[in-house]
């Protein structure tokens, strides 16, 4: 049973999928052993409550140093005897650190087909602004391992989603919540959990 820890800052719908994911058997072999949130008032620790699940605040604010707030942060994942952490929509840069004690155990789920529209200062509603600025027909979202930089890591799966004409920031945000991330989040989830996704040499590799 694989045991995950999801890291967010605020509304949880990706933290939603999962729940229900678990729930609904699209997520097997899969224990949610906890949630923590860098914001107290995300609405995420709302929907951890509302599961069941223990949810923490965590923020490196509260800390007098990151050295600090790396120890904090690992010693939370330690008390849920984490297996593999799962940011969904976490505005939070992971200390190297954790990354390192956490090496190839931790996904993230970025809204656009990296390497587009990724990397420092592309996050939220900023992503999809950039992708309406730059006129692209087709955008989406990615799955993809955690390593020491900002959305670098290897890719584990992508959705493609159709951009409309009329779409503003928030309509195509939506779009690419409920046609990409709300799907592909939980498949990573359920492939890790069940062998059938696992890293080697930095690649990802994907039983059939
Ligand atoms: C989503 O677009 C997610 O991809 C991004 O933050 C937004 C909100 O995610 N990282 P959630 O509703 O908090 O899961």
């Amino acid at each position: 049973m694989l045991r995950i820890t999801v890291l967010v800052s605020g509304g949880g719908t990706n933290l939603q999928a999962i729940i229900d994911g678990i729930k609904s058997g699209v997520i097997t072999n899969t224990c949610l052993a906890g949630v923590i949130s860098n914001k107290k008032d995300a609405y995420a620790l709302e929907r951890a409550r509302q599961a069941g699940v223990e949810g923490i605040y965590l923020s490196p604010g509260e800390y007098t140093s990151r050295e600090e707030f790396s120890e904090a942060l690992i010693r939370q994942l330690e008390t849920f005897r984490t297996d593999l952490v799962v940011l969904a929509g976490c505005l939070m840069i992971i200390p190297e650190k954790v990354v390192a004690k956490y090496e190839n155990r931790i996904i993230n789920i970025h809204p656009s087909l990296i390497p587009s529209f990724c990397g420092m200062g592309y996050y939220g509603l900023k992503v999809h602004e950039a992708a309406l600025a730059r006129g692209v027909k087709v955008t989406g979202a990615t799955v993809h391992f955690v390593d020491e930089g900002a959305d670098t890591g290897p890719i584990i799966c992508q959705k493609a989603v159709q951009v409309c004409a009329e779409d503003t920031p928030e309509i195509l945000q939506r779009r690419v919540m409920e046609q990409a991330e709300w799907k592909i989040l939980p498949e990573a989830i359920d492939g890790i959990a069940n062998g059938r996704i696992r890293i080697s040499g930095g690649k990802v590799i994907i039983a059939d």
